[in-house]
Protein backbone atom coordinates (compact mmCIF):
# COMPACT_ATOMS: atom_id res chain seq x y z
CA UNK A 1 0.00 0.00 0.00
CA UNK A 2 1.63 3.37 -1.21
CA UNK A 3 1.35 6.19 1.20
CA UNK A 4 0.18 8.58 -1.24
CA UNK A 5 -3.35 8.59 -0.14
CA UNK A 6 -2.81 8.77 3.84
CA UNK A 7 -5.45 12.14 3.85
CA UNK A 8 -8.17 10.84 1.87
CA UNK A 9 -10.97 9.22 3.51
CA UNK A 10 -13.43 7.11 1.40
CA UNK A 11 -17.09 6.79 2.32
CA UNK A 12 -19.30 3.29 2.01
CA UNK A 13 -21.51 5.85 -0.09
CA UNK A 14 -18.98 7.13 -2.31
CA UNK A 15 -19.37 10.69 -1.58
CA UNK A 16 -16.39 12.61 -2.04
CA UNK A 17 -15.75 14.95 0.71
CA UNK A 18 -12.56 16.71 2.54
CA UNK A 19 -13.34 16.04 6.33
CA UNK A 20 -11.59 18.17 8.44
CA UNK A 21 -8.52 16.36 10.43
CA UNK A 22 -8.83 18.44 13.55
CA UNK A 23 -11.16 19.98 16.29
CA UNK A 24 -12.18 23.42 16.62
CA UNK A 25 -11.15 24.48 20.06
CA UNK A 26 -10.86 28.34 19.63
CA UNK A 27 -13.80 30.46 17.64
CA UNK A 28 -14.28 33.51 16.17
CA UNK A 29 -17.71 35.38 15.81
CA UNK A 30 -18.16 36.02 11.91
CA UNK A 31 -20.78 38.57 10.50
CA UNK A 32 -22.88 37.58 7.33
CA UNK A 33 -24.56 41.27 7.56
CA UNK A 34 -27.55 41.50 4.99
CA UNK A 35 -27.23 42.56 0.79
CA UNK A 36 -28.06 46.43 2.05
CA UNK A 37 -24.81 46.81 4.58
CA UNK A 38 -22.88 44.33 1.55
CA UNK A 39 -23.39 46.87 -1.10
CA UNK A 40 -22.85 49.93 1.02
CA UNK A 41 -19.59 48.70 2.23
CA UNK A 42 -18.21 47.71 -0.97
CA UNK A 43 -19.10 51.09 -2.35
CA UNK A 44 -17.27 52.14 0.91
CA UNK A 45 -14.77 50.62 0.17
CA UNK A 46 -13.71 51.86 -3.59
CA UNK A 47 -15.20 48.58 -4.98
CA UNK A 48 -11.68 47.31 -3.89
CA UNK A 49 -11.65 44.12 -1.35
CA UNK A 50 -8.44 45.27 0.84
CA UNK A 51 -10.52 48.07 1.62
CA UNK A 52 -13.31 46.18 3.29
CA UNK A 53 -13.68 46.05 7.54
CA UNK A 54 -13.37 42.29 8.86
CA UNK A 55 -16.79 43.26 10.56
CA UNK A 56 -18.52 43.30 7.36
CA UNK A 57 -16.90 40.05 6.09
CA UNK A 58 -18.53 36.61 6.12
CA UNK A 59 -15.36 34.48 4.75
CA UNK A 60 -12.50 35.92 4.63
CA UNK A 61 -10.97 34.46 1.72
CA UNK A 62 -8.44 37.42 0.55
CA UNK A 63 -5.30 35.46 1.59
CA UNK A 64 -3.69 32.60 3.59
CA UNK A 65 -1.12 35.23 4.68
CA UNK A 66 -1.66 35.98 8.13
CA UNK A 67 -4.51 33.98 8.54
CA UNK A 68 -4.12 29.91 9.01
CA UNK A 69 -5.36 28.47 12.28
CA UNK A 70 -2.48 27.96 14.45
CA UNK A 71 -2.25 25.04 16.37
CA UNK A 72 -2.70 24.40 20.53
CA UNK A 73 1.28 23.70 19.96
CA UNK A 74 2.13 26.85 18.17
CA UNK A 75 -0.02 29.08 20.47
CA UNK A 76 1.11 27.19 23.63
CA UNK A 77 4.92 28.08 22.71
CA UNK A 78 4.46 31.17 22.32
CA UNK A 79 4.20 31.52 25.78
CA UNK A 80 7.33 30.50 26.80
CA UNK A 81 9.38 32.53 24.02
CA UNK A 82 12.56 34.74 25.67
CA UNK A 83 12.64 37.83 25.36
CA UNK A 84 16.18 39.08 24.41
CA UNK A 85 17.41 41.66 21.69
CA UNK A 86 20.33 39.36 21.21
CA UNK A 87 21.32 35.52 21.51
CA UNK A 88 17.13 34.34 22.22
CA UNK A 89 16.49 31.27 22.81
CA UNK A 90 13.15 31.35 20.77
CA UNK A 91 15.75 31.67 17.75
CA UNK A 92 17.77 29.36 18.53
CA UNK A 93 15.02 26.89 18.82
CA UNK A 94 13.78 28.52 15.53
CA UNK A 95 16.95 28.15 13.86
CA UNK A 96 17.35 24.24 14.72
CA UNK A 97 13.71 23.63 13.36
CA UNK A 98 13.86 26.10 10.17
CA UNK A 99 17.64 24.08 9.60
CA UNK A 100 15.93 20.28 10.02
CA UNK A 101 13.09 21.34 7.59
CA UNK A 102 15.11 23.02 4.95
CA UNK A 103 18.63 21.48 5.58
CA UNK A 104 20.51 25.04 4.91
CA UNK A 105 22.47 26.30 8.24
CA UNK A 106 22.62 29.55 7.74
CA UNK A 107 19.26 31.40 8.92
CA UNK A 108 18.37 34.75 8.91
CA UNK A 109 14.20 36.00 10.18
CA UNK A 110 12.98 39.12 8.57
CA UNK A 111 9.74 40.80 9.46
CA UNK A 112 7.90 38.93 6.46
CA UNK A 113 8.49 37.54 2.96
CA UNK A 114 9.06 40.83 0.92
CA UNK A 115 11.87 41.95 3.49
CA UNK A 116 13.63 39.15 2.23
CA UNK A 117 12.89 40.05 -1.17
CA UNK A 118 14.12 43.42 -0.84
CA UNK A 119 17.92 41.94 1.20
CA UNK A 120 18.23 39.43 -1.55
CA UNK A 121 17.46 42.30 -5.04
CA UNK A 122 19.54 44.76 -3.23
CA UNK A 123 22.76 42.21 -2.77
CA UNK A 124 22.48 40.12 -6.11
CA UNK A 125 20.73 42.18 -8.51
CA UNK A 126 22.51 44.79 -9.91
CA UNK A 127 21.40 47.27 -13.13
CA UNK A 128 20.52 45.56 -16.39
CA UNK A 129 20.65 42.33 -15.03
CA UNK A 130 17.77 39.91 -15.77
CA UNK A 131 15.96 36.79 -13.04
CA UNK A 132 14.20 34.08 -15.19
CA UNK A 133 11.46 32.71 -13.38
CA UNK A 134 8.62 30.45 -13.35
CA UNK A 135 6.21 33.46 -12.34
CA UNK A 136 6.32 36.60 -10.71
CA UNK A 137 4.88 37.39 -7.34
CA UNK A 138 3.82 41.57 -7.41
CA UNK A 139 6.01 42.23 -4.64
CA UNK A 140 9.04 40.49 -5.93
CA UNK A 141 9.08 41.75 -9.29
CA UNK A 142 8.84 45.35 -7.19
CA UNK A 143 11.90 44.77 -5.60
CA UNK A 144 13.50 43.62 -8.13
CA UNK A 145 12.35 46.15 -10.49
CA UNK A 146 13.67 48.95 -7.71
CA UNK A 147 17.00 47.79 -8.17
CA UNK A 148 17.08 47.98 -12.01
CA UNK A 149 16.38 44.46 -12.74
CA UNK A 150 13.61 42.81 -15.28
CA UNK A 151 11.86 39.57 -14.55
CA UNK A 152 11.55 36.79 -16.98
CA UNK A 153 8.50 35.01 -17.06
CA UNK A 154 9.63 31.44 -18.60
CA UNK A 155 7.05 29.19 -17.90
CA UNK A 156 6.00 26.44 -19.97
CA UNK A 157 3.36 26.58 -22.80
CA UNK A 158 0.63 24.85 -20.83
CA UNK A 159 0.70 27.40 -17.68
CA UNK A 160 -1.47 29.95 -18.46
CA UNK A 161 -3.92 27.39 -20.02
CA UNK A 162 -7.17 27.83 -17.78
CA UNK A 163 -8.52 23.80 -17.96
CA UNK A 164 -6.02 21.36 -17.58
CA UNK A 165 -4.49 18.56 -16.46
CA UNK A 166 -0.96 19.41 -16.53
CA UNK A 167 0.08 18.94 -13.42
CA UNK A 168 2.98 20.92 -12.87
CA UNK A 169 1.60 23.97 -14.37
CA UNK A 170 4.76 25.76 -12.27
CA UNK A 171 7.34 24.31 -14.36
CA UNK A 172 10.02 26.63 -15.81
CA UNK A 173 10.57 26.01 -19.73
CA UNK A 174 13.91 24.17 -19.48
CA UNK A 175 14.68 25.31 -22.96
CA UNK A 176 13.86 29.05 -22.74
CA UNK A 177 16.03 28.93 -19.68
CA UNK A 178 19.42 27.76 -21.46
CA UNK A 179 18.22 30.61 -24.33
CA UNK A 180 17.80 33.20 -21.55
CA UNK A 181 21.51 32.18 -20.11
CA UNK A 182 22.99 32.31 -23.68
CA UNK A 183 21.42 35.29 -25.01
CA UNK A 184 22.00 37.62 -22.02
CA UNK A 185 25.33 36.07 -20.85
CA UNK A 186 25.55 34.44 -17.48
CA UNK A 187 26.93 37.41 -16.22
CA UNK A 188 23.84 39.42 -16.43
CA UNK A 189 21.50 36.81 -14.84
CA UNK A 190 21.47 37.72 -11.15
CA UNK A 191 19.53 34.26 -10.38
CA UNK A 192 17.07 31.82 -11.52
CA UNK A 193 13.81 31.96 -9.15
CA UNK A 194 11.49 29.13 -9.23
CA UNK A 195 8.74 29.86 -6.91
CA UNK A 196 6.88 27.27 -5.14
CA UNK A 197 3.32 27.02 -5.70
CA UNK A 198 3.12 29.58 -8.25
CA UNK A 199 0.66 32.13 -6.90
CA UNK A 200 -0.22 34.26 -9.39
CA UNK A 201 -0.69 31.65 -12.03
CA UNK A 202 -3.18 29.44 -9.48
CA UNK A 203 -1.26 28.56 -6.72
CA UNK A 204 0.26 25.83 -9.13
CA UNK A 205 3.55 23.48 -8.05
CA UNK A 206 6.36 22.46 -10.18
CA UNK A 207 7.51 19.00 -9.92
CA UNK A 208 11.30 18.16 -8.57
CA UNK A 209 12.84 16.78 -12.09
CA UNK A 210 12.28 20.12 -13.08
CA UNK A 211 14.07 21.91 -10.18
CA UNK A 212 16.53 19.69 -10.40
CA UNK A 213 17.16 20.04 -14.30
CA UNK A 214 16.95 24.16 -13.42
CA UNK A 215 19.73 23.64 -10.67
CA UNK A 216 21.83 21.83 -13.21
CA UNK A 217 21.47 24.08 -16.16
CA UNK A 218 22.04 27.29 -13.42
CA UNK A 219 25.17 25.08 -11.99
CA UNK A 220 26.80 24.45 -15.46
CA UNK A 221 26.74 28.12 -15.93
CA UNK A 222 27.43 29.95 -12.02
CA UNK A 223 24.20 30.80 -11.46
CA UNK A 224 22.44 30.63 -8.44
CA UNK A 225 19.31 29.04 -7.66
CA UNK A 226 16.75 31.05 -5.38
CA UNK A 227 13.59 29.65 -4.52
CA UNK A 228 10.48 31.34 -3.39
CA UNK A 229 9.22 29.05 -0.33
CA UNK A 230 6.38 30.84 0.59
CA UNK A 231 4.09 27.90 -0.43
CA UNK A 232 6.82 25.19 -0.18
CA UNK A 233 4.91 22.73 1.83
CA UNK A 234 2.01 22.34 -0.62
CA UNK A 235 4.18 22.29 -3.31
CA UNK A 236 6.21 19.32 -1.65
CA UNK A 237 2.62 17.94 -1.01
CA UNK A 238 1.87 17.96 -5.11
CA UNK A 239 4.80 16.66 -6.05
CA UNK A 240 4.03 13.55 -3.78
CA UNK A 241 0.78 13.31 -5.00
CA UNK A 242 1.14 13.78 -8.65
CA UNK A 243 4.91 13.08 -9.23
CA UNK A 244 6.35 9.54 -10.33
CA UNK A 245 8.21 8.19 -7.56
CA UNK A 246 7.44 10.28 -4.20
CA UNK A 247 4.54 8.84 -3.26
CA UNK A 248 6.09 7.11 -0.56
CA UNK A 249 8.53 9.82 0.28
CA UNK A 250 7.63 12.29 3.44
CA UNK A 251 6.55 15.52 3.18
CA UNK A 252 10.19 16.54 4.86
CA UNK A 253 12.31 14.16 2.79
CA UNK A 254 10.60 15.88 -0.20
CA UNK A 255 11.35 19.84 1.06
CA UNK A 256 14.74 18.72 1.91
CA UNK A 257 15.52 17.58 -1.55
CA UNK A 258 13.79 20.92 -2.86
CA UNK A 259 16.14 22.81 -0.58
CA UNK A 260 19.14 20.72 -1.72
CA UNK A 261 18.95 21.91 -5.46
CA UNK A 262 18.70 25.70 -4.33
CA UNK A 263 21.33 28.57 -2.73
CA UNK A 264 19.28 30.00 -1.12
CA UNK A 265 15.69 29.55 0.07
CA UNK A 266 13.56 32.81 1.62
CA UNK A 267 10.11 32.96 2.65
CA UNK A 268 7.12 34.34 3.77
CA UNK A 269 6.54 32.51 7.59
CA UNK A 270 3.16 34.08 7.18
CA UNK A 271 2.11 31.45 4.69
CA UNK A 272 4.37 28.50 5.08
CA UNK A 273 4.29 28.52 9.21
CA UNK A 274 0.61 29.64 10.18
CA UNK A 275 2.82 32.14 12.20
CA UNK A 276 4.12 35.61 11.24
CA UNK A 277 7.23 36.77 9.46
CA UNK A 278 9.61 35.64 7.10
CA UNK A 279 12.62 34.04 6.67
CA UNK A 280 16.29 33.59 4.32
CA UNK A 281 18.27 30.65 4.55
CA UNK A 282 21.27 29.32 2.72
CA UNK A 283 24.28 27.09 3.12
CA UNK A 284 26.38 29.52 1.54
CA UNK A 285 28.60 31.98 3.79
CA UNK A 286 29.59 34.38 1.99
CA UNK A 287 25.86 35.11 1.01
CA UNK A 288 25.05 34.74 4.39
CA UNK A 289 27.67 37.67 5.59
CA UNK A 290 26.49 39.77 2.79
CA UNK A 291 22.87 39.86 3.44
CA UNK A 292 23.34 39.78 7.09
CA UNK A 293 24.77 43.59 7.16
CA UNK A 294 21.27 44.33 5.25
CA UNK A 295 19.24 42.29 7.68
CA UNK A 296 21.06 44.46 11.11
CA UNK A 297 20.41 47.51 8.64
CA UNK A 298 16.57 47.47 7.79
CA UNK A 299 15.34 44.13 10.04
CA UNK A 300 16.81 44.47 13.23
CA UNK A 301 19.34 41.53 15.04
CA UNK A 302 20.26 38.78 13.41
CA UNK A 303 18.10 36.69 16.03
CA UNK A 304 14.78 38.67 15.79
CA UNK A 305 14.91 39.95 12.20
CA UNK A 306 12.11 42.32 13.33
CA UNK A 307 9.45 39.59 14.49
CA UNK A 308 8.31 39.00 18.14
CA UNK A 309 10.04 36.24 20.03
CA UNK A 310 6.50 34.50 20.39
CA UNK A 311 6.05 34.89 16.22
CA UNK A 312 9.99 33.07 16.49
CA UNK A 313 8.66 30.51 18.83
CA UNK A 314 5.57 29.88 16.41
CA UNK A 315 7.47 29.66 13.71
CA UNK A 316 9.42 27.19 14.94
CA UNK A 317 6.54 25.04 15.92
CA UNK A 318 4.65 25.53 12.64
CA UNK A 319 7.63 24.91 10.24
CA UNK A 320 7.20 21.45 11.79
CA UNK A 321 3.58 20.97 11.06
CA UNK A 322 4.00 21.96 7.69
CA UNK A 323 5.72 18.82 7.15
CA UNK A 324 2.65 16.87 8.53
CA UNK A 325 0.36 15.66 5.80
CA UNK A 326 -2.48 16.50 8.06
CA UNK A 327 -1.77 19.23 8.24
CA UNK A 328 -0.56 20.08 4.46
CA UNK A 329 -3.24 18.30 3.22
CA UNK A 330 -6.45 20.08 4.68
CA UNK A 331 -6.17 23.64 2.33
CA UNK A 332 -5.53 21.93 -0.93
CA UNK A 333 -8.66 18.75 -0.21
CA UNK A 334 -10.98 21.81 0.58
CA UNK A 335 -9.65 23.96 -3.08
CA UNK A 336 -10.06 20.54 -4.52
CA UNK A 337 -13.74 19.93 -3.38
CA UNK A 338 -14.61 23.56 -4.33
CA UNK A 339 -12.74 23.77 -7.65
CA UNK A 340 -14.17 20.21 -9.16
CA UNK A 341 -17.88 21.70 -7.47
CA UNK A 342 -17.77 24.84 -9.91
CA UNK A 343 -16.16 22.71 -13.05
CA UNK A 344 -19.03 20.61 -12.47
CA UNK A 345 -21.43 23.52 -12.76
CA UNK A 346 -19.65 25.03 -15.95
CA UNK A 347 -18.12 27.28 -13.95
CA UNK A 348 -14.17 28.54 -15.17
CA UNK A 349 -11.84 27.54 -12.91
CA UNK A 350 -8.40 27.04 -13.08
CA UNK A 351 -7.65 23.07 -13.28
CA UNK A 352 -5.75 21.43 -11.74
CA UNK A 353 -6.65 22.00 -8.28
CA UNK A 354 -3.69 24.08 -6.78
CA UNK A 355 -2.93 25.55 -3.63
CA UNK A 356 -3.46 28.49 -1.51
CA UNK A 357 -6.99 28.86 -3.27
CA UNK A 358 -9.67 28.54 -5.71
CA UNK A 359 -9.52 30.88 -8.46
CA UNK A 360 -11.75 31.50 -11.10
CA UNK A 361 -11.03 33.22 -14.62
CA UNK A 362 -13.25 36.24 -14.62
CA UNK A 363 -12.75 36.48 -18.74
CA UNK A 364 -14.42 33.19 -18.73
CA UNK A 365 -16.93 33.83 -16.19
CA UNK A 366 -17.83 37.58 -17.51
CA UNK A 367 -16.84 37.27 -21.46
CA UNK A 368 -19.36 40.89 -21.49
CA UNK A 369 -16.88 42.95 -19.08
CA UNK A 370 -14.13 44.15 -21.21
CA UNK A 371 -10.35 43.37 -20.15
CA UNK A 372 -10.37 47.13 -19.84
CA UNK A 373 -13.04 47.14 -17.24
CA UNK A 374 -11.25 45.24 -14.99
CA UNK A 375 -13.58 42.02 -14.70
CA UNK A 376 -11.70 39.95 -11.63
CA UNK A 377 -11.97 43.39 -9.60
CA UNK A 378 -15.63 43.42 -10.85
CA UNK A 379 -16.07 39.46 -10.01
CA UNK A 380 -14.57 39.94 -6.61
CA UNK A 381 -16.99 43.03 -5.63
CA UNK A 382 -19.67 41.12 -7.08
CA UNK A 383 -19.14 37.96 -5.18
CA UNK A 384 -18.84 40.16 -2.20
CA UNK A 385 -22.30 41.39 -2.73
CA UNK A 386 -24.13 38.11 -3.04
CA UNK A 387 -22.37 36.24 -0.49
CA UNK A 388 -20.56 38.48 1.85
CA UNK A 389 -16.84 36.54 1.10
CA UNK A 390 -14.16 38.48 0.23
CA UNK A 391 -11.35 37.39 -2.36
CA UNK A 392 -8.92 39.29 -4.38
CA UNK A 393 -8.38 40.55 -7.52
CA UNK A 394 -5.32 38.70 -9.15
CA UNK A 395 -5.35 40.58 -12.85
CA UNK A 396 -4.90 43.64 -14.63
CA UNK A 397 -5.43 45.72 -11.01
CA UNK A 398 -2.80 44.06 -9.38
CA UNK A 399 -0.19 45.49 -12.20
CA UNK A 400 0.98 48.32 -13.29
CA UNK A 401 0.90 50.61 -16.02
CA UNK A 402 3.46 50.76 -18.76
CA UNK A 403 5.62 53.89 -18.66
CA UNK A 404 3.44 55.54 -20.63
CA UNK A 405 0.42 55.58 -18.52
CA UNK A 406 -1.15 52.76 -20.17
CA UNK A 407 -2.61 50.15 -18.61
CA UNK A 408 -0.69 46.75 -19.28
CA UNK A 409 -3.51 43.69 -19.22
CA UNK A 410 -2.61 40.89 -17.09
CA UNK A 411 -2.26 37.56 -18.70
CA UNK A 412 -4.85 36.18 -16.50
CA UNK A 413 -7.57 37.87 -15.07
CA UNK A 414 -8.42 35.84 -11.59
CA UNK A 415 -10.12 36.18 -8.64
CA UNK A 416 -8.67 34.28 -5.91
CA UNK A 417 -10.54 32.79 -3.09
CA UNK A 418 -8.13 31.83 -0.56
CA UNK A 419 -8.47 28.70 1.73
CA UNK A 420 -6.41 29.59 4.34
CA UNK A 421 -5.06 25.93 6.76
CA UNK A 422 -7.89 25.08 8.87
CA UNK A 423 -10.16 28.06 9.12
CA UNK A 424 -12.68 27.13 7.00
CA UNK A 425 -15.78 23.85 7.34
CA UNK A 426 -17.41 22.09 4.68
CA UNK A 427 -20.92 23.94 5.05
CA UNK A 428 -19.15 27.52 4.84
CA UNK A 429 -17.61 25.85 1.45
CA UNK A 430 -20.98 24.94 0.04
CA UNK A 431 -22.56 27.94 0.98
CA UNK A 432 -19.96 29.84 -1.19
CA UNK A 433 -20.04 27.13 -3.89
CA UNK A 434 -24.01 28.44 -4.04
CA UNK A 435 -24.08 31.79 -4.22
CA UNK A 436 -21.45 31.51 -6.73
CA UNK A 437 -23.42 29.19 -8.86
CA UNK A 438 -26.48 31.25 -8.38
CA UNK A 439 -23.84 34.25 -9.89
CA UNK A 440 -23.05 32.37 -12.34
CA UNK A 441 -26.65 32.25 -13.49
CA UNK A 442 -26.97 35.67 -13.66
CA UNK A 443 -23.51 36.76 -14.91
CA UNK A 444 -25.21 39.14 -17.35
CA UNK A 445 -26.04 41.47 -14.54
CA UNK A 446 -21.98 42.52 -13.94
CA UNK A 447 -20.57 45.12 -15.41
CA UNK A 448 -17.03 46.54 -14.93
CA UNK A 449 -15.27 48.94 -12.90
CA UNK A 450 -12.71 52.40 -13.27
CA UNK A 451 -10.46 53.67 -11.24
CA UNK A 452 -11.24 56.83 -9.17
CA UNK A 453 -8.43 56.95 -7.44
CA UNK A 454 -4.97 55.33 -8.71
CA UNK A 455 -1.48 55.55 -6.14
CA UNK A 456 1.02 54.94 -8.49
CA UNK A 457 2.79 51.54 -6.68
CA UNK A 458 0.94 48.46 -5.87
CA UNK A 459 -1.99 50.42 -6.68
CA UNK A 460 -4.14 47.38 -6.02
CA UNK A 461 -3.91 47.53 -2.19
CA UNK A 462 -5.20 51.16 -1.55
CA UNK A 463 -6.80 52.14 -4.94
CA UNK A 464 -11.04 52.88 -5.35
CA UNK A 465 -12.56 52.08 -8.01
CA UNK A 466 -16.31 52.76 -9.24
CA UNK A 467 -18.69 50.42 -11.34
CA UNK A 468 -19.17 51.73 -14.91
CA UNK A 469 -22.66 51.49 -14.56
CA UNK A 470 -25.65 50.81 -11.73
CA UNK A 471 -25.20 47.00 -12.00
CA UNK A 472 -24.53 46.42 -8.05
CA UNK A 473 -27.88 48.07 -7.52
CA UNK A 474 -29.47 45.60 -10.18
CA UNK A 475 -27.54 42.80 -8.70
CA UNK A 476 -28.97 43.28 -5.37
CA UNK A 477 -32.63 43.80 -6.69
CA UNK A 478 -32.19 40.40 -8.42
CA UNK A 479 -30.70 38.84 -5.15
CA UNK A 480 -33.85 39.97 -3.33
CA UNK A 481 -36.18 38.85 -5.58
CA UNK A 482 -34.32 35.46 -5.82
CA UNK A 483 -33.69 34.86 -2.14
CA UNK A 484 -36.12 37.02 -0.20
CA UNK A 485 -34.83 38.16 3.08
CA UNK A 486 -31.82 35.59 3.25
CA UNK A 487 -28.65 36.74 4.27
N1 LIG B 1 6.22 35.49 -2.30
C1 LIG B 1 5.06 34.87 -2.50
C2 LIG B 1 4.98 33.70 -3.43
C3 LIG B 1 3.91 35.32 -1.83
O1 LIG B 1 2.75 34.69 -2.04
C4 LIG B 1 4.01 36.42 -0.95
C5 LIG B 1 2.85 36.93 -0.27
C6 LIG B 1 5.25 37.02 -0.77
C7 LIG B 1 6.35 36.52 -1.46
C8 LIG B 1 5.44 38.20 0.12
O2 LIG B 1 5.34 37.83 1.45
O3 LIG B 1 3.38 39.13 2.29
O4 LIG B 1 5.03 38.08 3.87
O5 LIG B 1 5.65 40.05 2.52
N2 LIG B 1 1.66 36.63 -0.61
C9 LIG B 1 0.45 37.11 0.02
C10 LIG B 1 -0.76 36.67 -0.76
C11 LIG B 1 0.45 38.57 0.31
O6 LIG B 1 -1.85 37.10 -0.40
O7 LIG B 1 -0.66 35.85 -1.68
P1 LIG B 1 4.81 38.82 2.60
Amino acid sequence: MTNRNLTKIKFSSGIQIPVELHKVRVVQKLYLNPIERRLQAIEEGGYNTFQISTKDVFLDMLTDSGTNAMSDNQVSSMLHADDAYAGSQSFYRMEASVRDVFGKHYVMPVHQGRAAENIISQIFVKKGDVIPMNYHFTTTKAHMELNGGTVLEIYTGKALQIKSAEPFKGNIDLEKLQQVIAEYGKEHVAFVRMEASTNLIGGQPFSMANLREVSRIAKESGIMVVMDASLVGENAYFIKKREAGYENTSIKDILKEMCSYCDIVYFSSRKVTSSRGGGIVTDNKDFYLKMRDLLVLNEGFTTYGGMSVREIEAMAVGMQETTDDTVISQSPSFIEYIVNQLDEYGIPVITPPGALGCHIDSMGFLPHVPQQEYPAGALAAAVYIVSGCRGMERGTISSVRDENGNDVLADMELLRLAFPRRVFTLSQTMFLIDRLKWLYENRELVGGLKFVEEPPVLRFFMGRLAPTSDWPQKLAEKFRADFGDSL
